[in-house]
């Protein structure tokens, strides 16, 4: 079963607390994203492996540690996950970047895919899949079920804020992936949108409404 990581540092609180309200202006919020992301990648690629090797410092020769050569790829859903990408790029500049494209049906709620482009090599990658809101959890399903059709084995899920109903919904159909949150809502509204939230994730990251 995926485990759920609810990563609640005081400074990722700090910064959610300020993109949550709604007199925050786009550049603000997208710089809190940003930060925040960064923040979050910190925690999430903790159990990331490491490799030994032989270092000569200017006293001694000495065993040290390196990142092993694992093959990472971020996949941002657009397009609000687009906000998330540079900030864990600051972390893992190596990383490849696939790009899944899908937008939530106002009416029905469920996810459309509108474009995927990944790295060639899928199966060889782990990957972590960012958006910013996990609401009924549709658009993550879809996006997980789109890289492991595609070969992934290995899939991470973070996000900003998520529903009850939607991490639920999640690892219901994926029981492997482990998801990480900055905090976790009240529940979903008639809309589907999450209570408290931040409303629209994309429409505040990008000035559009
Ligand atoms: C938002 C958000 C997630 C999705 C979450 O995207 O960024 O992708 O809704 O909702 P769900 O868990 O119920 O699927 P939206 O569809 O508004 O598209 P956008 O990123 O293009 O604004
Ligand atoms: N998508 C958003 O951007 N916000 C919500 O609250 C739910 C889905």
């Amino acid at each position: 079963m995926g485990k759920v990581h609810i990563l609640d540092h005081p400074l990722i609180q700090h910064k959610l607390t300020h993109i949550r309200q709604k007199d925050t202006g786009t550049k603000e919020f997208r710089e809190l994203v940003d930060e925040i992301a960064t923040l979050m990648a910190f925690e999430a690629t903790r159990d990331l492996p490491l490799d030994e090797v032989e270092i000569e410092t200017p006293i001694s020769k000495t065993k040290a540690k390196v990142i092993s050569g694992k093959k990472l790829g971020i996949v941002p859903i657009l397009r609000a996950g687009m906000g998330m990408l540079d900030g864990i790029l600051k972390l893992i500049p190596a990383a490849k970047v696939g790009h899944i494209g899908l937008y939530r049906d106002p009416k029905t709620l469920k996810p459309v895919e509108y474009y995927v482009k990944l790295p060639t090599d899928v199966a060889e990658r782990d990957f972590i899949i960012v958006d910013p809101m996990l609401a009924t959890g549709g658009s993550a399903i879809e996006a997980i079920n789109s890289l492991k059709k595609r070969g992934a084995k290995n899939i991470k899920f973070m996000c900003l804020i998520a529903a009850p109903e939607g991490v639920e919904a999640v690892t219901k159909a994926h029981p492997d992936v482990n998801i990480y949150i900055a905090a976790l809502d009240e529940r979903l509204n008639e809309k589907g949108y999450i209570v408290p939230g931040l409303g629209d994730a994309g429409d505040r990251l990008f000035g559009t409404k």
